[in-house]
């Protein structure tokens, strides 16, 4: 007999984005050029794999601590004050399997069913899912092409509609999928907004070390923040360690508190033979400078060749991406941006990922990854050229 009922109302309610059919056939089909990846095409550093090695010859294959192993939350704390101008001790910190883990449990331990969490639109796809997993409401706050995808202090209160269940917001900078750096101005009328309405701010900076232009400036950091802020970070873009599954979340000891007890009845600790390789990455400070430098300008290079050769096909309007590893193109071809993705697919064999995957003001884009090697990324753009030439 089969069962009356398999799966919770919750999973059943869970959208699934198109980002995962467009992926799988790219991947499938070896003719398809995809600009689809969200993780960097290189590989580890040299020096962390060397270290995780012998770290494994020495049996290092046990749990560790659930709030992480002391070593690696004393290289987090140093870290987060040298480069981020964030004063945390290391018993703020909070090791978890990847960002994803942290922001799931960020969450976890500040919002109650019914209460509302403001999410950037177009933002990271799990940011919506996640919080509605955990019965929270998850409202937009846009971010606008014709506004270079900026915040104000006016626009966050136009979306906070119903303060008194407002909890949190999320924010993230540099953007995945907008490419954005938002600068300290936006940042410090996000603190103004977040002070006024009492709020969290679940700060996601995976990003942080991808910067061509502007800088980075951890929200965490700003006059007044320090209780406000739950700053999340990652060892899988920066060090492209991300099958490793290894990340932060540092804030207030409450909270930390709070995130450790949740900790241990769910993934127990992050994996650590994972933390010890994200304790070289932090120790061996030169080595990986030299890393994320080397890795950043290639990037760069790629990202201006991106921004260059949309501009040259048209039919697209980019605003320059000035952080992460996306550009985020507003296309003037009379498609959703599921189908646009899917014409694509089928005339060009390139696979990118409809906009709308990343929020409702995401239609009428695409996001186009760069983490993909150059000549492919090459090679994408003559048949991208080739294939838009029938639009016009
Ligand atoms: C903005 C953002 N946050 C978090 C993550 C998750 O990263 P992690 O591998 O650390 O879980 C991603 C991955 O693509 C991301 O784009």
């Amino acid at each position: 007999m089969p069962l009356r009922r398999t799966l919770s109302e919750r999973i059943q309610e869970i959208e699934i984005s198109a980002i995962k059919e467009q992926l799988k056939i790219a991947v499938e089909d070896k003719k398809i050029i995809s600009l689809g990846p969200g993780e960097p095409d290189y590989e580890s550093p040299k020096h962390v794999i060397a270290a995780m090695k012998k770290y494994l010859d020495r049996g290092y294959t046990h749990y560790s601590p659930i709030e992480g192993r002391k070593e690696l939350l004393e290289e987090i704390s140093r870290k987060l004050k040298r480069e981020n101008k964030i004063r945390v001790n290391p018993n703020q910190i909070v090791v978890t399997c990847g960002a994803s883990e942290a922001i799931l449990m960020s969450l976890m331990t500040t919002v109650d069913p019914g209460e509302q969490v403001l999410v950037p639109d177009p933002g990271f796809i799990c940011y919506r899912p996640m919080t509605e997993l955990l019965n929270g409401q998850a409202i937009s706050y846009p971010l606008l092409h014709d506004n270079n995808f900026s915040i104000t202090y006016e626009d966050l209160k136009k979306s906070a509609r119903e303060p008194k269940r407002l909890r949190a917001i999320i924010f993230n900078t540099p953007s995945n999928p907008l490419g954005k750096v938002h600068r300290k101005k936006e940042l410090e009328e996000l603190a103004d907004f977040v002070r006024e309405y009492d709020l969290l701010i679940i700060s996601d900076e995976a990003y942080e070390n991808f910067v061509y232009n502007g800088k980075h400036v951890s929200v965490g950091s700003l006059n007044g923040m320090k209780n406000h802020v739950i700053t999340l970070g990652t060892f899988s873009k920066s060090f492209g360690m991300a099958g490793f599954r290894v990340g932060f979340a540092a804030g207030t000891k409450k909270v930390i508190d709070a995130m450790r007890n949740l900790h241990l009845y769910t993934t127990l600790c992050a994996p650590t033979i994972s933390q010890m390789g994200a304790f070289s990455a932090l120790k061996e400070r030169k080595k990986s400078k030299a890393f994320i430098k080397k890795n950043v300008n290639e990037y760069d290079k790629r990202r201006k060749f991106v921004c260059k050769r949309l501009e040259e096909i048209g039919g697209f309007d980019c605003n320059i991406p000035e952080g992460a590893f996306y550009a985020f193109p507003k296309f003037n071809f009379k498609m959703s941006s599921v189908e646009f993705s899917k014409w694509l697919m089928r005339n060009a064999k390139v696979a990118v990922v409809p906009g709308s995957d990343f929020g409702f003001y995401g239609d009428g884009h695409v996001r186009v990854s760069y983490a993909t090697d150059f000549d492919l990324i090459k090679k994408a753009f003559n048949r991208i050229e080739k294939a838009v030439k029938k639009l016009k």
